[in-house]
């Protein structure tokens, strides 16, 4: 029986970037379980950009995290007690646990998953971040064969699903992402046509070069003068998936210049968070599942090991030295 838990507690709101003073790590007793609660033992948490929304005290689509509150994250883990009846010991479920070693639920938003892949998938190309990629690209832009699609944060969680599923539809795959080791991921490991270097010289002129019969659906992760690069090569009727606005989470000016292109071209722009369209989760996570067992949706994962080292991940996280979903292996 466990009687020790750690949490990391938001311990003040970041001024810019996020820093290691905003968070606190602190030990609590485990409580003892009333009827209807389990005890879940953390293996992966998950860590996602909307984190750096939730620690703002800004108005968002979602509630600000109130100052020393466990962090909010995804989570999957091992049911180690249970009073329960929907859930026995030794059950892997999938939930928001928060940035902690075990937390206690009453089973609301808890799903018990397979252990037929890999769990840490649960978190990653077959949970949010991959159903974000579906929902995004499948029912928003709708690509047709033979379209150009252009991805931001390519090599990212969301982006390197979003360019697969492209291809296998039948569209060219332009990644955009940081650096030649980003592009040469996306492009080699990932199987996307091209990737286009936003850090390097000449980056308007290499997406031109990528994207020689115009753009036809953005999936956008980033904002900026990169959505702004990528407005200036969208064809007409083409469709912009505004997934999420990273270049703007420390409160960059992420303003656009091309907003002309929008009329000219008719585009439709549509922003969309995933958690409003849990209805369409089912469907996405089969296909992704399935994708991922015959080998035809690759993924990688960038895992910190233990708990203590989760605030170190997220703020390198948001600098982009993920390659792929970012974890935390919490348990041994
Ligand atoms: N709407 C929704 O429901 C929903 C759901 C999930 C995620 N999202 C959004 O989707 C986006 C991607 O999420 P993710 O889970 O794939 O994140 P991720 O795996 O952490 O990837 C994010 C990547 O963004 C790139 N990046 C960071 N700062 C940047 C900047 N200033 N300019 C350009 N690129 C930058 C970095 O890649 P490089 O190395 O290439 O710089 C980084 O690795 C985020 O904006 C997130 O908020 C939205």
């Amino acid at each position: 029986m466990d009687t020790k838990n750690r949490q990391w507690l938001l311990a003040s709101r970041p001024r810019g970037a996020v820093e290691e003073s905003n968070f606190r790590l602190v030990e609590t007793p485990v409580p003892a379980l009333q009827d209807g609660q389990l005890l879940v033992r953390v293996h992966y948490l998950s860590l996602d950009p909307y984190m750096r929304g939730r620690m703002d005290e800004a108005k968002s689509y979602a509630a600000a995290q109130a100052i020393g509150d466990v962090m909010v994250g995804g989570t999957v883990g091992e049911v180690v007690e249970s009073r329960n009846a929907r859930f026995a010991r030794g059950d892997l479920v999938v939930g928001m646990g928060g940035w902690q070693e075990l937390h206690v639920s009453d089973g609301k938003g808890l799903t018990k998953v397979s252990r037929a892949l890999p769990e840490s998938l649960c978190l990653g190309a077959v949970g949010m971040p991959g159903v974000t990629a579906w929902y995004g690209l499948l029912e928003i832009a709708r690509p047709k064969a033979g379209e150009t699609v252009v991805v931001s944060a390519a090599s990212g969680a969301v982006g390197s699903v979003v360019g697969q599923l492209a291809k296998l539809r039948g569209c060219r795959a332009v990644g955009i992402a940081g650096g030649p080791a980003q592009c040469e991921h996306v492009v080699r490991d990932l199987g996307f046509d091209a990737c286009v270097d936003y850090k390097a010289e000449g980056f308007r002129e290499a997406l031109e070069a990528a994207t020689p019969s115009g753009i036809d659906v953005v999936f956008e992760n980033v904002g900026g003068r990169i959505l702004d690069a990528s407005l200036r090569r969208m064809n007409a009727f083409g469709r912009v998936a505004l997934c999420g606005l990273i270049a703007g989470y420390d409160g960059q000016d992420i303003s656009l210049k091309n907003v002309r292109s929008i009329l000219v071209n008719r585009l439709l722009v549509q922003g969309f968070i995933v958690s409003d369209h849990l209805a369409k989760w089912p469907e996405a996570t089969k296909e992704l599942f399935a994708l991922v067992a015959d080998g035809k949706l690759r993924y990688r994962e960038t895992v910190a090991q233990g708990l203590e080292s989760a605030p170190r991940a997220f703020i390198g996280q948001l600098r982009g030295e993920n390659v792929g979903k970012q974890l935390v292996k919490v348990a041994t």
